[in-house]
């Protein structure tokens, strides 16, 4: 399975750390924070991955990351000319993903476990005849997020940052979809703030009865807001990946 890891976007709710420098170069624990998505992803045996970033902060990423060989994975890059959205990003790597069932990992998600069981049961959904899978935790302050609507067991709408939310669960930053998404993306309008957002795509697999869903049971932070970064940056102070002396030299 392809990966897709999205670091585009201003930073904007981080200014002036993101003045000259780009979000997810930030560190959280002790590593800069774009490791944390690729590492997962690394770990869940996707190692093909398309970055998508910024014109202004692609030079510095690829300072960092290069060919990805040091982390174990192969990088492809993409720019995104203005911050459009996530679904917009998500557009751009409409040629490298091709007709497979691929997962999106957001950039400042940091996650205290591996993602390779929801893999596996992607795999398996898409092989039964594909549909989208969305990424679950249960929060204290849902307004932050995009939030799911349950009918029952089943997810019938998700919300992006509802005063009222109708559950206690965030839709995290990590998505699997078919390749039908690009259609739905090409569809979209933009929201009040001016963005495609991811959550519309949700709604589109949500209204067609094939959005499943995993709630994860460790911890996880979007390290995207002053408070966001500190809560990520105390839950991932202790997390080592240790596969990564051997491979960076
Ligand atoms: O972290 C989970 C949340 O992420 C979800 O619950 C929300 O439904 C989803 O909309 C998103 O909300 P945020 O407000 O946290 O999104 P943010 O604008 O911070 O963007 C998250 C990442 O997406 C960011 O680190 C980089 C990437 N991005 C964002 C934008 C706006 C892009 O690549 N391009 C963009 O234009």
């Amino acid at each position: 399975m392809k990966g897709v890891v999205l670091a585009g976007g201003t930073g904007s709710r981080l200014y002036p750390l993101t003045r000259v420098t780009n979000k997810h170069l930030l560190p959280v624990g002790r590593y800069p924070m774009i490791y944390h998505p690729l590492l997962r992803l690394r770990r869940a045996g996707v190692t093909d991955i398309v970055l998508v970033t910024s014109p202004e902060h692609m030079g510095d990423v690829v300072n960092l990351l290069g060919s990805g060989s040091r982390l174990g994975i192969d990088l492809t890059y993409r720019v995104q000319d203005e911050p459009g959205g996530i679904a917009q990003a998500l557009g751009l790597c409409e040629s490298f993903v091709g007709d497979e069932p691929f997962v999106v990992v957001l950039g400042d998600n940091i996650l205290g476990e591996d993602i390779g069981s929801d893999v596996e049961a992607f795999r398996k959904q898409a092989a039964a005849g594909g549909g989208a899978r969305v990424l679950l935790k249960e929060v204290h302050d849902p307004e932050r997020y995009g939030v799911p609507e349950f009918d029952g067991d089943r997810i019938v709408h998700v919300i992006e940052k509802p005063s009222d939310p109708p559950s206690s669960y965030s839709v995290i930053g990590i998505y699997f979809y078919d390749a039908s998404v690009f259609n739905f993306i090409r569809t979209l309008s933009p929201s009040e703030r001016g963005e495609l957002e991811i959550s519309d795509v949700s709604n589109r697999y949500a209204q067609a009865g094939n959005l499943s869903h995993g709630i994860l049971s460790s911890w996880w932070g979007d390290a995207g807001t002053f408070e966001g970064l500190e809560e990520a940056n105390k839950l991932a102070r202790d997390l080592v990946y240790e596969e990564l002396p051997g491979v960076i030299d």
